[in-house]
């Protein structure tokens, strides 16, 4: 299969990204404003798609529990896409009545992941799934699916490919319009990638599937190179690398926007994205997460 010709970037850092900032005081709490202004920042780069925030319990992750506030304080731009991540039907609720032009659900490949993230088996996240994709679709609002743990699980280890494969399909016709694969640690290798992306293309077209790699032990731009081999036109990133799953301790964040730009550019695959304006972007959010003492990643990565 030949490499594709343009690729859709979704950008996770406001939500994947800053989800991770560590919270133990309120004073760790990233403000609302700086949320806001990273995603006017990334509006100007020319990105489609950012994932703003999630609903989910402020108890479980406390860092996105002003999502109503993120949510409505956006400057919309048209022809990007705003989408708010959620668990249940609460959080697709607020979402929204937040005005959220997309919704996203989560489940995972792994049993234990999927309990320690969400409370529950991965068949009750998939009916808690049923009455949030009716209210999207009753209000015309589409719906991605997640699908975590798909390379590795941090708890249960190896997550075989058919694993994963069964709960791509469930969410796809369930009507999730876009099945984003998770590699929630980052355990991915480029041979691995390739063999799950086969069983998971067996039962999804090609080009309703995303690669979702944290970059935990640098493997995610081999991973993402492996891929794009195999068709994938969908990738999600996250400026400077930022972020993690507060639920996959040490886990690092998303490969960065800016690497996956570069790695896009190298190739001549059009994006439609400012690399030198992302670059700026990911020099900013650190600066603002440095001077709250927050984000390892950043300070780590020197970005
Ligand atoms: P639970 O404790 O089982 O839920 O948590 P519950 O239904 O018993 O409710 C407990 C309390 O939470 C109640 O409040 C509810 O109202 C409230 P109380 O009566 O105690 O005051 N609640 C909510 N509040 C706000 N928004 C909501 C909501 N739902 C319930 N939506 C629950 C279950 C799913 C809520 C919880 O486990 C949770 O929020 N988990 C989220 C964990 C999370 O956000 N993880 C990170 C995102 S996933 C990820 O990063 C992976 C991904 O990037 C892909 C990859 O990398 O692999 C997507
Ligand atoms: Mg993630």
């Amino acid at each position: 299969m030949a490499f594709p010709t343009h690729v859709k970037l979704v950008e996770m850092s406001p939500r994947d990204g800053l989800q991770n900032e560590s919270c133990e005081t309120v004073n760790d709490v990233v403000p609302t404003a700086i949320k806001l202004e990273l995603i006017e920042r990334l509006s100007r780069t020319g990105l489609s798609h950012i994932e703003a925030a999630s609903f989910v319990s402020p108890k479980w992750v406390p860092q996105m529990a002003d999502a109503s506030e993120v949510m409505q304080g956006i400057q919309r731009r048209d022809g990007i896409i705003y989408s708010a991540l959620t668990p249940n039907l609460k959080g697709a609720e607020n979402a929204i009545a937040s005005n959220a032009s997309e919704i996203a659900v989560f489940s995972a490949a792994s049993e234990a992941f999927t309990q320690k993230n969400i409370n529950c088996s991965i068949e009750e996240s998939l009916s808690r799934f049923v009455p949030v994709i009716e209210l999207a679709q009753a209000h015309n609002i589409p719906v991605r699916g997640y699908v975590s743990t798909v390379l590795g699980c941090p708890y249960q280890g190896h997550v075989s490919p058919n694993a994963v494969a069964r709960v791509a399909k469930q969410l796809y016709e369930m009507g999730c319009y876009e099945i984003s694969l998770g590699d929630t640690i980052g355990t991915g290798t480029p041979t691995n990638a390739k063999r799950m992306l086969e069983a998971v293309s067996q039962d999804i077209p090609m080009n309703k599937l995303a690669a979702h790699f944290h970059d935990t032990y640098g493997q995610a731009i081999a991973n993402l190179y492996a891929v794009l081999e195999e068709g994938i036109g969908i990738i999600d990133a996250s400026v400077a690398g930022l972020g993690g799953c507060p639920y996959a301790k040490g886990a690092s964040g998303n490969v960065a926007s800016e690497d996956v730009l570069y790695l896009l550019q190298g190739l001549n695959i059009e994006t439609g994205i400012n690399l030198e304006e992302m670059i700026a972007t990911g020099y900013w959010i650190s600066d603002q997460l440095k001077r709250q003492n927050h984000s390892k990643v950043a300070l780590a990565k020197g970005r």
